[in-house]
């Protein structure tokens, strides 16, 4: 075995332009550098390093682009991560992590939403082998590493549930059924198929809804990643199920609500700007949490879980509580 891995190069290894020996191509983003190996993302900027394992990278990832950047801050871990600001995004490391900030090794990036889209869809892309899906649970998904195997974009493309008014109205996103694909899941295999029925008034057929919200969750083929089922205004019921770990810590720039609706959901809450530890939040069905805007927050599920995410998408929220004029509590007792 060699010392220095470079050494070990041959020429068919190393042969395409822009591809590194494991055969993954490597990307920039202003000063931002971004290497994978068999089991790992090297980052570098101009004042530092970081290593994550891939497959929690890619998973990050995957979300991060799918949701466009979310709402607020998407940390991957601790140290890198993405701030929207709905239009541009900052791409940060050490941003919010107390000992970063105050070695002063942090380093920051303001680039049109467009240019970091492009560069990480181009990456997720690449660096996900054949077999691996990271919006799947670990027990439904092969793995993420190795060299350069296939690819997978089918799944990394894979169209978001945003529905217009709610589910199954017409013209709106459809309920899920076997006929097109959406199998229930191994673990909902007790919960209940039949819909409600609907009797509506002459005139009123496409206004008047209800399906089985149980039913729709038990067939959702994908993990943390909330689905939009109905929308009033600003009120947006982001249901999603969960399984593993929360591939993101999710510093939210306004309030969100909680609904287990089965089996249980730990969260870790700490301080949005330092990380410093603030809550352990253990969740049963039926309990309902609200997460202020000034932490963030990982959810872990030991089983697959339903969840309800109430999220309110008013534009105006997250200046209204930087400058003080709302409060970051949603709820004061
Ligand atoms: C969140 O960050 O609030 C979040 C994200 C994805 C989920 C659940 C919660 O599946
Ligand atoms: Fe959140």
């Amino acid at each position: 075995m060699s010392i220095d891995s470079r050494l070990e190069v041959t020429p068919s290894e190393s042969s395409t332009a822009g591809v590194n020996k494991h055969g993954y191509r490597s990307f920039a983003l202003r000063e931002f550098h971004f290497e994978r190996d068999e089991y790992f993302v090297h980052l570098s900027w101009p004042t530092g390093t970081h290593v994550m394992s891939i497959d929690a990278f890619l998973r990050a990832l995957q979300r991060d682009l799918a949701w466009n950047f979310f709402y607020g801050i998407v940390n991957f871990d601790g140290v890198f991560g993405t701030v929207n600001h709905y239009g541009t995004v900052d791409i940060f490391a050490g941003r919010y992590n107390d000992a970063y900030r105050k070695a002063e090794l942090d380093h920051l990036e303001n680039v049109d939403t467009e240019e970091i889209r492009d560069v990480f869809a181009a990456m997720l892309d690449d660096w996900t082998n054949a077999g691996f899906d990271p919006f799947a649970s670990p027990s439904e998904t092969g793995s993420a590493f190795g060299v350069k195997h296939g690819s997978n974009t089918e799944a990394v493309t894979r169209r978001r549930v945003v529905a217009a008014r709610m589910v199954g109205l017409p013209g709106d996103e459809a309920l899920r059924t076997d006929e097109d694909g959406h199998h229930v899941n191994r673990q909902f295999a007790d919960v209940e198929q039949d819909e409600p029925e609907v009797h509506a008034n002459d005139g009123y057929e496409d206004r008047v809804g209800a399906f089985n919200l149980a039913a729709y969750l038990s067939r959702s083929p994908v993990t943390w990643n909330p689905s939009i089922v109905s929308v009033c205004r600003d009120s947006l019921m982001c249901p999603t199920t969960e399984e593993y770990i929360l591939p993101i810590m999710h510093g939210n720039d306004r309030a969100e609500w909680f609904v287990v609706l089965s089996d249980e959901i730990i969260w870790d809450v700490e301080d949005r700007d330092s990380g410093a530890k603030r809550a352990k939040v253990t969740m049963k069905p039926g309990d309902v949490s609200a997460m202020p805007a000034d932490i963030r927050h990982q959810g872990y599920a030991p089983k697959r879980s339903m969840l309800l995410v109430w999220e309110n998408a008013s534009s105006e929220l997250p200046d209204l509580i930087a400058a003080g004029k709302i409060s970051p509590l949603p709820v004061e007792f």
